[in-house]
């Protein structure tokens, strides 16, 4: 069987590993020339994905990756992983779906499965991709081609979690194209999930994001309230987790980042709003977690004024440029937002991170385009006047780092355990 995966990113990419390692012959397909390119010379250009595992199924004649969408027309089916951002004004940006559905409606033929996987509101898969392959082709859905929606549940940085091992939720767009979806995902995962129509696939996907968002949010606004009343939240919340059921854990942190979390709660926002309802709990979470970068900033200012220092003029050391730990993702990550909040009272900033050694372009922070990862060493590290560990990246000397800085802000509670001095750690 043959397939094309479109949209060769961090969850395209080792969508189409899987379903290789399976049997499957994969075409990725990729608007961006560069990935292409370079995926076609066996080099993986996303941290946690190794090279070597791109050329055994190159090698094997199982994976390779092109620009040309005609080749749609030699596949079974076709699984979309295109971004699904928010505009500047916090809208929805469908244009990547939209485009995709664009380039493949001219090739797709009788039997085709489409099956999109980037997170979106309730309705996308059924009204507007449907409408965008059934115009662009001529076909109709659930009658000459297949149509099913199947979100990712991608957990980056996370060694223990296997695409193949991780259930996936399958919606049709008749109960036909739901059985031909759960058929091709059968090849590559273990456990297959169907529900009843492409809608609740949407929606269940958005659930699960708005319950980290939400509980994240919880533990931000119990964060600032026990701070005030002199109770470490880490404690409480290490307390809480004996409890054996009716429990789930959250971490606070510097705010929200990344692809998922911070964005999609909003897609069923503005969807919610064509229905006349509110989604009040998504907007508190929202307002909560947004405002945490500020509150980070000023335990940073509040620690320099221990030291009878100025935020104005004083060096500050972010850690972690990436938003979440052990990876190389740097979308949406507070860490630029706490750059910004940082320069803007006049501290003179820097980063660190293993796994950025210098920023490079992104659609939102081209000012910090070129900035390079300081030197992790006593001089270098000891030079600045408080460190902020934003993210805890496993691989970072925590021992080290408390010999070496003088004041260190810690969102992450990233030196429990490690032994530091009277006044020298502020919990954020
Ligand atoms: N990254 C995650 O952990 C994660 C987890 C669950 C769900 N998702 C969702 O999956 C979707 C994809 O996310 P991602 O993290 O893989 O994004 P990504 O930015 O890493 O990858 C998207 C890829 O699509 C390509 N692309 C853009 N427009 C295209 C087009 N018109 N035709 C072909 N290719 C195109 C880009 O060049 C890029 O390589 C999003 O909806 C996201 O919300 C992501």
């Amino acid at each position: 069987m043959k397939i094309a995966i479109v949209g060769l990113g961090y969850v395209g990419l080792p969508l189409s590993l899987q379903f290789a390692k399976s049997g499957v012959e994969v075409l990725g397909l990729d608007i961006d020339p560069d990935k292409v390119s370079s995926l076609n010379r066996g080099h993986s250009y996303i941290h946690h994905i190794q090279s070597e595992d791109i050329n055994v199924q190159l090698k094997a004649g199982r994976f390779s990756a092109s620009t040309d969408f005609s080749g749609v027309r030699q596949v079974a089916a076709v699984i979309i992983c295109v971004p699904t951002p928010l505009s500047k004004n916090r809208e929805p940006d469908m244009s990547y779906i939209i485009k995709t559905g664009e380039s493949i409606a001219p090739h797709l033929h009788e039997g085709i499965l489409v099956v999109l996987e980037s997170t979106t509101y309730p309705g996308t898969t059924d009204e507007d991709l449907r409408q965008v392959l059934e115009s662009g082709s001529g076909l109709k859905a659930g009658k000459d081609f297949h149509l099913a929606f199947s979100p990712e549940r991608e957990d980056p940085g996370n060694p223990d979690s296997k695409v193949a091992l991780i259930p996936k939720i399958v919606g049709g767009y008749t109960a036909a194209c739901r059985d031909k979806a759960l058929a091709l995902y059968s090849h590559a995962i273990k456990t297959v999930v169907p529900v009843s129509s492409c809608r609740a696939a949407e929606a269940t996907k958005l659930l699960e994001n708005i319950f980290r968002s939400v509980n994240i949010a919880l533990v931000n606004e119990l964060k600032v309230v026990y701070a005030a009343m002199g109770i470490d939240v880490w404690e409480v919340i290490q307390a809480a987790r004996t409890k054996p059921f009716g429990y789930m854990a959250f971490y606070p942190g510097p705010g929200l980042g990344g692809h998922c979390i911070p964005i999609d709660p909003f897609y069923l926002t503005w969807k919610a709003r064509e229905y006349s309802q509110a989604t009040r709990f998504i907007e508190l979470a929202g307002e909560i977690n947004t405002a945490m970068p500020e509150y980070v900033v000023q335990r940073v200012i509040e620690a320099l004024n221990a030291r009878r220092k100025p935020a104005n003029g004083s060096r500050v050391l972010l850690l972690g440029l990436a938003y979440k730990a052990d990876v190389d993702d740097l979308r949406e990550s507070p860490t630029f937002k706490l750059l910004d909040l940082l320069k803007m009272r006049g501290a003179d900033v820097a980063y660190y991170d293993p796994y950025i050694p210098v920023i490079g372009p992104t659609r939102e922070h081209a000012e910090w385009k070129g900035l390079e990862s300081v030197p992790w060493d006593r001089q270098s590290i000891g030079s600045f006047d408080v460190v902020l560990i934003a993210t805890a990246h496993r691989n970072v000397d925590y021992r080290e780092l408390a010999e070496w800085a003088e004041t260190i802000v810690d969102t992450r509670n990233a030196l429990a355990g490690v032994k530091t001095k009277p006044g020298q750690v502020w919990k954020a």
